[in-house]
């Protein structure tokens, strides 16, 4: 069992990140000290976590950096005594990988390498440190209409996102592999919850039901993801670093795969229970349009050598998860108002355009 004392977690101002930070100062077992490293791209939004600088002015810091910076991250790792990285800055949105790829290369790939150098250079020899990697299901490529991954599938990245990605992977391994560096990597499916910035799937249409905007789905709606509260992915991650075993790699999933139409009808049921409106004032919004470029198909993670070696579990009611995120993004306007600012928007209008 690893306790960690000083632990680096990178992108913490974005959705995942911000949430991890949140379930570990949180949890009573953890005494140590967090330092977040982000960069404040887009994505990144101070706002998440602004009461904690109150709450915990001994156990959090934020370093505002980015992870390519060779000489920020070398000088956050002596400063703050690092003894556990959680790997999570990246460039997350598949869209704007098809539509800008350079930032992905830059930041998931260069960033990574950059991280395990610092990380190569500041731990020697020791072995009472772990460098764990977040990463994605989308790295194995998409699936037909059955089987499910495995750790042992073979990597097949299709899009800009997931290629970086995978790539940041396969560096993190070879670290393991060449200098011994303590390493686990996970790979996770589609997270939801609170925090999550309005471009993916879920938030875009709450705040578009909301606004009572058109819900754009891609194709004809019959892609399917797994999905998993972002809480569960945080349990998750606190299972690896606290007993995880260096040079393992284990997936994550919710077990609960959904067809986008059908996670967009439920979204419009939700929202019709909440308000008192007629579901069909929801429906009627639910616009097809142009299909993402090589959109994967489906996704479906097998997590049975997590359950089984660290214990953890999704979640099953998916319905009162969602219910809960939807009332979240209803409740929380002032954050909404802030991730709208700088470069916000929404991809309808400015990508693929109408079918
Ligand atoms: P996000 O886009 O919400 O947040 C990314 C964060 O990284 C932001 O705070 C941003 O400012 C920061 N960042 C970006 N470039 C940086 C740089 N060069 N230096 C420092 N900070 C930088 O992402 P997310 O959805 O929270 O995803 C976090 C991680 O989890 C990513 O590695 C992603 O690949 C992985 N992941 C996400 C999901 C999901 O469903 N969102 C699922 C599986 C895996
Ligand atoms: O599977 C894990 C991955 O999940 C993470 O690695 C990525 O960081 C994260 O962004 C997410 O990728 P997806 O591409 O699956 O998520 P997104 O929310 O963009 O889209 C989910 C599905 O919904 C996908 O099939 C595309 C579709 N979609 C998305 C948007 C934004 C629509 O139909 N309409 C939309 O407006």
């Amino acid at each position: 069992m690893r306790t960690p004392k000083n632990i680096l977690v990178t992108g913490g101002c974005g959705f995942i990140g911000s949430n991890f930070i949140r379930y570990l100062l949180a949890r009573k077992d953890f005494t140590g000290r967090i330092v977040n490293l982000d960069a404040l791209t887009y994505a990144g939004n101070p706002q998440s976590l602004a009461d904690l600088a109150e709450t915990h002015p001994d156990r959090y810091r934020f370093v505002h950096g980015d992870i390519c910076d060779e000489a920020v991250v070398k000088r956050t790792f002596d400063e703050h005594a690092v003894d556990t990285v959680v790997h999570f800055a990246a460039e997350s949105h598949v869209d704007r990988s098809i539509s800008g790829p350079a930032a992905f290369i830059r930041t998931n790939l260069v960033g990574t390498f950059t991280l395990l150098e610092a990380a190569r250079a500041a731990w020697k020899t020791r072995t009472d440190v772990l460098f764990h990697h977040i990463s994605t299901d989308e790295v194995y490529g998409s699936l037909g209409p059955t089987g499910r991954f495995l750790e042992t599938t073979a990597y097949d990245p299709r899009s800009p996102y997931s290629a970086s990605k995978a790539g940041s992977d396969h560096l993190v391994s070879a670290y393991h592999h060449t200098y011994g560096l303590p390493v686990t990597i996970s790979n996770c499916s589609n997270n939801f919850g609170p925090y999550q910035f309005p471009e993916k799937l879920i938030p875009l249409m709450i705040l578009n039901l909301g606004e009572g905007k058109p819900l754009p789905v891609y194709g004809d709606g019959g892609n399917v993801r797994d999905w998993l509260h972002v809480a569960d992915h945080c349990a998750a991650i606190g299972e690896i670093i606290a007993r995880g075993r260096a040079g393992e790699t284990y997936n994550i999933g919710g077990n609960n795969e959904w067809k986008n139409i059908d996670i967009v009808h439920l979204l419009c049921d939700i929202l019709a229970e909440q308000t008192g409106k007629r579901k069909e004032e929801y429906t009627k919004l639910i616009t097809f349009v142009a299909d993402r470029p090589g959109h994967d198909r489906r996704y479906a993670i097998d997590c049975g050598k997590i359950e089984r070696e660290l214990g953890w579990r999704p979640t099953p009611d998916f319905r009162a998860l969602l219910t809960a995120t939807v009332r979240w993004y209803l409740d929380n306007p002032a954050w909404i108002a802030s991730v709208r600012t700088g470069e916000y928007r929404r991809w309808l209008d400015t990508h693929y355009g109408a079918r």
